[in-house]
């Protein structure tokens, strides 16, 4: 199949390398001439796993990039609009990058073709698009606009989808979904998976896929309601984390007796500072918007938000708890992505803490191994940065816990205990049992357990055997 998909952001490019590993011809329009010009030099704009072989495996054979999208149209069956979605001032998703591609697309169609929503969009979106599409002169049987919502994470964006929970096909007639089942054929029929160079495994993966088809709004609606849930669960359990905090519990253990009811689920029951990223933050309020319009007051997704706000306001506490005042206090801090495993900034509470603390007159020395660079330029040379974990806690005051790269869940604690001035650790991310601190001399923070402080009795062996990531 030929398909074209305009926008090389973290969806579109992840969305056309994964298509032409399926077999498809592949052309990724973008109109940034900077971001082409490095894709077709070969380089990887992004930091995500399996991307950089699965670009040097089509790149020139079965995948393209190029800034014009009329040709990309002429030349394709299925188009993907992954374009980006921002929030406007009101919190609403801004859509005119939308709208003027489905004005490109328009002027382009020479027979049928369906065009495809990835990019995250309200409801009432693919209507619009039809709409736009018709008035700039297409003909009703010449096209049919579906939607097919990605639910990839950064970070495991390639193997989420091409080992996806389920495939989502939001089309409202036949002839549109027939596009889109023979698109994903290769994993509904499971044979992408039987070739010997297929992306590997990853474990949970339930294969081959389910496809659901819906009608079109109801895809819409299913992306925005599955990442309000998701954001959801995260608020229910920082804000359970709270309560735990003010009566001596450990919202670990209740994450573990919560989770292990098949009807919640162990995953994203993980407490923290909040969460942040391109979509959680932004899908919030433009679901809030729509369901407004659409005469309904989502009061509950106020409640969601404002609990991940106060995240990191508890968290401000906490550290002023253990240091007492903040100016002039040195703080080595390890994390600045959003999350593990990727580069991307965007919405960190990492980068929010830290923009808090800067003004409150702290000095940060931060660590993180992909997200250093980006962040200091959002930050504005405000933050000095280390080259590993042990280099941020130098000298320091604190150290703070915010992003949950693997990496900083077995840290070597003695090294760690020698290079702090103060032997303080705030975990915004529960990475360590607090009785492993404490038996390695750390006065330890956490999220929803009990502080603790250095433990005499505790030997380092015993501390050594216990290092281990507490997270699900
Ligand atoms: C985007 C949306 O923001 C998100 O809502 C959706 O779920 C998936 O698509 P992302 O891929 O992270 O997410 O966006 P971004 O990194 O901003 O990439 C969008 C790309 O589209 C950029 O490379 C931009 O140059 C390109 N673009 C934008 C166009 O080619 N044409 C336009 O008119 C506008
Ligand atoms: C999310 C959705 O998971 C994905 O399906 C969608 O298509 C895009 O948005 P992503 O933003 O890449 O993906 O990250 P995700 O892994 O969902 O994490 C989002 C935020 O929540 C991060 O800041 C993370 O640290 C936080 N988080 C996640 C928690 O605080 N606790 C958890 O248990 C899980």
């Amino acid at each position: 199949m030929q398909i074209a998909v305009v926008g090389s952001g973290y969806v579109g490019l992840v969305a056309g390398a994964c298509f032409a590993d399926l077999g498809h011809d592949v052309i990724v329009v973008d109109n940034d001439e900077k971001k082409l010009a490095a894709l077709n030099r070969g380089e990887v704009p992004i930091h995500e796993n399996f991307l950089p072989e699965l670009l040097e495996r089509h790149r020139g054979n079965r995948l393209h990039f190029s800034d014009d999208l009329e040709s990309a149209v002429r030349d394709s069956t299925a188009i993907f609009v992954a374009v980006g979605t921002p929030p406007n001032e009101q919190g609403e998703a801004d859509l005119s990058y939308v709208e003027s591609v489905a004005r490109g697309i328009a002027g382009a169609i020479n027979n049928y073709k369906i065009v495809v929503e990835k990019s995250t969009v309200p409801v009432y979106t693919s209507d619009w698009v039809r709409k736009i599409i018709l008035r700039n002169g297409a003909e009703n049987s010449e096209f049919d606009v579906a939607s097919n919502p990605e639910f990839l994470r950064e970070g495991t964006a390639v193997t989420d989808f091409l080992y996806p929970d389920r495939i989502v096909v939001g089309a409202d007639v036949e002839r549109c979904a027939a596009v889109l089942k023979e698109i994903y054929a290769p994993l509904v029929d499971g044979s992408y998976y039987q070739r010997p160079d297929s992306i590997p495994r990853p474990d949970r993966a339930q294969i081959p896929p389910p496809l659901i088809i819906t009608s079109a709004k109801s895809a819409e609606l299913i992306k925005h309601a599955s990442n309000a849930f998701l954001a959801m669960k995260i608020s229910f359990i920082n804000a359970v984390a709270s309560i735990c905090e003010s009566v001596g519990a450990n919202v670990q253990q209740v994450c573990q007796g919560i989770g292990t009811d098949t009807r919640i689920g162990p995953r994203f029951l993980n407490p923290g500072i909040g969460y942040g990223g391109s979509c959680f933050p932004k899908d919030l309020t433009a679901f809030r918007a729509v369901a407004r319009e659409c005469g309904y007051d989502f009061r509950l997704l106020d409640e969601v938000i404002r609990i991940n706000e106060e995240q990191r306001q508890r968290f401000i506490r906490k550290v002023r708890s253990a240091l007492w005042t903040l100016r002039g206090k040195k703080l080595g801090v390890l994390g600045l992505a959003f999350k593990g495993g990727t580069d991307d900034i965007r919405e960190s509470p990492a980068i929010l803490l830290i923009a808090s603390l800067l003004q409150e007159g702290c000095q940060i020395c931060a660590y993180d191994p992909a997200a250093g660079e980006r962040a200091k330029e959002e930050l504005q040379a405000g933050i000095q940065l280390a080259e590993n974990a042990y280099e941020a806690a130098r000298g320091a005051d604190a150290l703070l816990i915010l992003t949950e790269w693997e990496e900083f869940a077995t840290l070597d604690l003695k090294q760690l205990h020698a290079e702090l001035k103060y032997p303080i650790v705030i975990d915004g991310r529960n990475l360590y049992h607090p009785e492993v601190m404490a038996a390695n001399g750390f006065t330890y923070y956490s999220v929803g357990r009990n502080a603790v402080s250095p433990d005499p009795a505790g030997s380092s062996t015993r501390a050594a055997n216990l290092t281990k990531s507490t997270r699900s």
